[in-house]
């Protein structure tokens, strides 16, 4: 080798390595501050919201938007929107709830998103959800037809005053239709399954081997579920009682500490499906 291209070479690692130290140092003496109270800086601001918008046009590029002036469509999406969207985004004339004004980042004005970004790219974002924000994954909760009702009612957001908005509401049912009404479209498949954990809160409570951030003992570990002959103690443990134990708990355990987390019958088939593969996983 050249001795510029070994100094060259040597000068890359050096700065590396003293790059690499500063990092672990300002982690592991705490100095980074990960309070809510204190914004991103401008540079590090323009920098996520680069990579937001740049992974959105990548992402959704290809996907086509349904009739999204049909009445039915935009009606059902306001309810959508009153029963998931409004606590954290606000509306014409709602302020969010105080959880989302505390929040950082803080959820856009809606009004405004609908303008700037077109209707693939709000679907896009409403079924996949944005890591590190708060912003939730629809697509377990809202079935493909429920998001784009809800970004039919968006197209129409910005043009609605607080009077309008008020006043569409009122005619409305409160509660909008739940995904888990959904029959089950497929077998189980255990990498789906997998990574539903995380979209039901199952890793909050549960040790799960090969599933990041499943450390948890709130309930019992699942690293010998495909093994175990009983569920809880009281169902044998068969695909089909799994997933009517992972949909409602408290029918066969009357008191259990483990919730009814609204989880739909695909996704406890899928679920059911990962849990057999253990302790070896998918
Ligand atoms: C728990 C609070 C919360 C709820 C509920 C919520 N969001 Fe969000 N949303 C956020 C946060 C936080 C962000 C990220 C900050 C930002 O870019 O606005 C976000 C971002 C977005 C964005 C991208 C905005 C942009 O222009 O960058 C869209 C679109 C969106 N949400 C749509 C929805 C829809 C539709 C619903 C209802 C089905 C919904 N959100 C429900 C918190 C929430
Ligand atoms: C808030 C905490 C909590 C959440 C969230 C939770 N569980 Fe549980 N889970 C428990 C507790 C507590 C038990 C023990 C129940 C009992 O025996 O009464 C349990 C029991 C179980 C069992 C039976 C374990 C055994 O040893 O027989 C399975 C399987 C299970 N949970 C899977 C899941 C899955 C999958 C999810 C996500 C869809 C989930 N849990 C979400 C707390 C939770």
């Amino acid at each position: 080798m050249r001795r510029w291209a070994r100094t060259a070479a040597l000068t890359l690692v050096v700065t590396a390595a003293a790059g690499g130290t500063v990092a672990g140092a300002v982690v592991w003496f705490g100095w980074y501050d990960v309070t809510a109270t204190s914004p991103h800086t401008t540079p590090v601001h323009h920098l996520l919201d680069t990579a937001l918008t740049r992974a959105v046009k990548t992402r959704s590029a290809g996907i086509e938007a349904p009739d999204l002036a049909d009445a039915e469509r935009i009606r059902n999406g306001s309810r959508l929107y009153r029963a998931h969207c409004v606590q954290c985004h606000g509306g014409p004339g709602v302020a969010p709830e105080p959880y989302a004004l505390g929040m950082n980042p803080a959820p856009a004005a809606l009004v405004a998103t609908a303008r700037m970004r077109t209707a693939a790219e709000v679907f896009w974002i409403t079924r996949q959800g944005i890591k590190m924000t708060g912003m939730p994954a629809w697509q377990y909760r809202l079935t493909d037809d429920e998001i784009w009702d809800v970004v039919a009612f968006l197209r129409v957001l910005p043009a609605l005053s607080a009077e309008d908005y008020r006043r569409d509401g009122a005619g409305l049912p409160p509660e909008a239709p739940r995904r888990t009404a959904q029959p089950a479209a497929r077998v189980g498949d255990a990498r789906a399954g997998r990574d539903a954990l995380q979209q039901y809160l199952c890793v909050t409570c549960h040790a799960i081997p090969g599933v990041p951030g499943a450390w948890n003992y709130v309930g019992p570990a699942l690293g010998q579920m495909g093994e175990q002959p009983y569920i809880a103690g009281v169902l044998p443990n068969t695909p089909e009682n799994m997933a009517r134990w992972l949909r409602s708990p408290g029918s066969f355990k009357p008191g259990t500490a483990m919730p009814d987390l609204g989880v739909s019958e695909q996704d406890a088939k899928d679920i059911a499906a990962f849990l057999r593969t253990l302790p070896d996983g998918p």
